[in-house]
Formats: structure tokens, C-alpha cells, sequence
């Protein structure tokens, strides 16, 4: 029954019965939530209306009037006070036992990885060029010979294409790119005059796995193509290159060499402080202008255009820059060699 139903005029029995109703209803109450409506409806629906009323009574029923409705109230406190206190016990047991925590437990220790060395190095180098407003260009490593050979100035019976040991595919003409030079090739027949692209990537030779050499390693290939570029060009831009690769104090020199795709040839040296305190001059890498008939061999003008590229191995940086004095711990993927060098450039 509902309680407004119950309470029209101020009167004991009516009263008495309405409590008697939220009692009931009091002691059924699953929550605290539902304990509380129930409350605000007993005030609603029969202490609100019946205060209005004593209001309306003549002056001497008031005070009876008054005192039955504030002993009801007592009533009300009375068997609603323990029940609320109860579901409040009951609620926060359940919210304790669910929060439990056992301090017991064994931890579960993910071990984290750690980026290697070399990918590190190669974004390293790619925001050195970025800075200097070089592209970076990117090729296939199964290439075509043309791309990697011919085009290059390699002749079909060339010495020099035995100078590098190279993957031959099944597949006719196809090879494991021995050098990142074919990505030259590539980017100037994609994109044309005037070309600044580097290119750091992975590369194959015939090599057996030992100290200094893997079959698989990494190389950063260099190429500038414009009007007038000289030596000079090329010597200011691996000088900067050694800075960032070495430290500020690092410094490049040449050396008379020999490779079909350039002319004239050098081997370049770098001369940089080491960690351990001594400092010296030690190969790097090759460079030199661009042969004309590479020009030719991708439509370009050599007597318009003239160009300078540079190449050198990733694995052999790093090894210069931090004293990695074993191939095999930059191959093999431990972890904890990774590690060592964090985050750092
Ligand atoms: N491609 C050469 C090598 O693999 C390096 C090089 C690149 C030399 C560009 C000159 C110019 O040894």
C-alpha cells in the first residue's frame, strides 16, 4: 500500500500504520541506495504532509498533535538506524574483499627488449641528411644486375665485378645487391637532376662470418647530382657527415683508389678521438666524383651535370664509434649488447 494513500488527515492510526508498512519495506531493503529512497519517501509522503497539517490545527491540538508526529519520527530512527548501519557493513566487506590485494603473489617480470644499435645508427643517419636537406632513397636488395653492375660502369667482363663476391639468384640476371650503389642508379632515373639522396641499407656479399666480416651487413651510400659540384663538395660533406657520425672534433682525408662507377676515386680515411682516449686515422668507406658513363647510363648530361658519391659500412661505424671489437655480437641479437648502448646517438 502506498504511504500517501495512508496519511490524509493527522491521525494516530493512520500514522502507526504507515510506519508499520516502511518498517516492513526497511527490513526487505537489498542496498543502502534503496534504504535511503525509502526514507526520503516516509519523509515525503507522511512527516512533510502531516507537519502541514498541525500548521491548519487550532492552536491548543497543536503540541499533542506535534508530539505524536515526532515520536513517530522516533520510531522511524529507530528500526531504520541498525538496519542502515548493517548494509553498510555488508557493503564495505564486499568492497574490501573485492580490492584485496595479495601481497604474496609473485610478480610477473616481463624483460623488456632493447632497440639494436644499428637501426639506431641508421635513424641516426637519416636525420643527419634530413638536416642537410638530403632525401632518403630506398631500393630493392634482390636487384637486377643492370642496376647493380652494369648501369654502374661494371663491364660485362670487368675485373671489378669479381672484386665484390656476389649472391647470384636463380632467377636470370637477378642478384642480392652487393652495394647500396644501385639505389644511385635507381633515384636518378626516377627522379631526375638535381638529386641529394642517401640511402642507408642492407647488403649481401660471399663472406664468411668472423670478426670483421658477415655476409649481410649494412651500408650508407651518398649521392649529389647538380651543376658544378666538385670535389670540394664532396670532401665538406663527408667532413660534416664524420662530425655527426664521430664527434665534433673528427676529420676525413683521401685517398687515390679505384671503383668503376666514380672518377677520379678515393678511399676516405676518418681521424676521430676514440672512447678510450687515443685518436688516429682508419679507413672508412669509398668515394669519388660520378663517372660520366654512369650519368649516361641513367639520361643524364655529363657535360651539363656533374656529381660526387660516397659509401661506407654501417657495421664498420659502429664498431669505430663504440670499440665493438667482434662482428659476432652485432649479429647475433643478444640482447643484452643491445642494451648497452640505450638510446643514445
Ligand atoms: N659501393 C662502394 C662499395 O661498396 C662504395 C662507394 C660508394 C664508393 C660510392 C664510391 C662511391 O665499396
Amino acid at each position: 500500500m502506498k504511504l500517501c494513500a495512508i496519511l490524509v488527515i493527522m491521525d494516530v492510526n493512520a500514522i502507526n500504520k504507515a510506519l508499520d508498512i516502511v518498517r516492513e519495506q526497511i527490513v526487505s531493503a537489498a542496498d543502502l541506495h534503496e534504504l535511503d529512497a525509502l526514507k526520503k519517501q516516509f519523509m515525503n509522503d507522511v512527516v512533510a504532509p502531516a507537519s502541514k497539517q498541525i500548521g491548519t490545527l487550532a492552536p491548543e491540538m497543536r503540541s499533542s498533535a506535534g508530539k505524536v508526529l515526532s515520536e513517530a519520527k522516533q520510531q522511524f530512527e529507530e528500526f531504520f538506524t541498525p538496519v542502515k548501519e548493517k548494509l553498510a557493513q555488508v557493503e564495505q566487506s564486499i568492497a574490501l574483499e573485492s580490492e584485496r590485494v595479495d601481497v604474496t603473489a609473485v610478480e610477473q617480470i616481463v624483460p623488456l627488449g632493447a632497440r639494436h644499435p644499428l637501426s639506431v645508427l641508421q635513424e641516426d643517419i637519416a636525420e643527419f641528411f634530413r638536416s642537410i636537406s638530403w632525401r632518403i632513397a630506398q631500393g630493392p636488395e634482390v636487384d637486377a644486375e643492370w642496376y647493380n653492375f652494369d648501369a654502374l660502369n661494371f663491364g660485362v667482363d670487368h675485373p671489378a665485378r669479381q672484386m665484390q663476391d656476389t649472391f647470384y639468384l636463380e632467377k636470370a640476371n637477378q642478384v642480392l645487391r652487393t652495394h647500396t650503389s644501385p639505389v644511385q642508379v635507381r633515384s636518378m632515373l626516377e627522379n631526375g637532376v638535381p638529386l641529394y639522396i642517401a640511402c642507408p641499407g642492407k647488403v649481401y656479399r660471399t663472406d664468411e662470418l668472423d670478426a670483421t666480416h658477415t655476409p649481410v651487413f649494412h651500408q650508407c651510400e651518398g649521392l649529389a647530382i647538380d651543376k658544378d659540384l666538385s670535389m670540394a663538395n664532396l670532401k665538406g660533406t663527408i667532413d660534416a657527415f664524420a662530425k655527426k657520425m664521430f664527434g665534433s672534433s673528427a676529420k676525413t682525408r683521401l685517398r687515390p683508389s679505384y671503383f668503376p662507377f666514380t672518377e677520379p676515386s678515393a678511399e676516405m680515411d676518418v681521424w676521430y678521438e676514440n672512447k678510450k682516449g687515443g685518436a688516429g686515422w682508419i679507413e672508412w668507406g669509398g668515394c669519388g666524383m660520378v663517372n660520366p658513363n654512369v650519368l649516361k647510363s641513367c639520361g643524364i648530361d655529363p657535360e651539363v651535370y656533374s656529381g660526387f658519391a660516397f659509401g661506407m659500412g654501417l657495421e664498420r661505424t659502429l664498431m669505430l664509434r663504440h670499440n665493438i671489437q667482434d662482428m659476432h655480437d652485432i649479429v647475433e641479437g643478444d640482447v643484452r649488447f643491445s642494451r648497452q648502448f640505450g638510446f643514445e646517438s
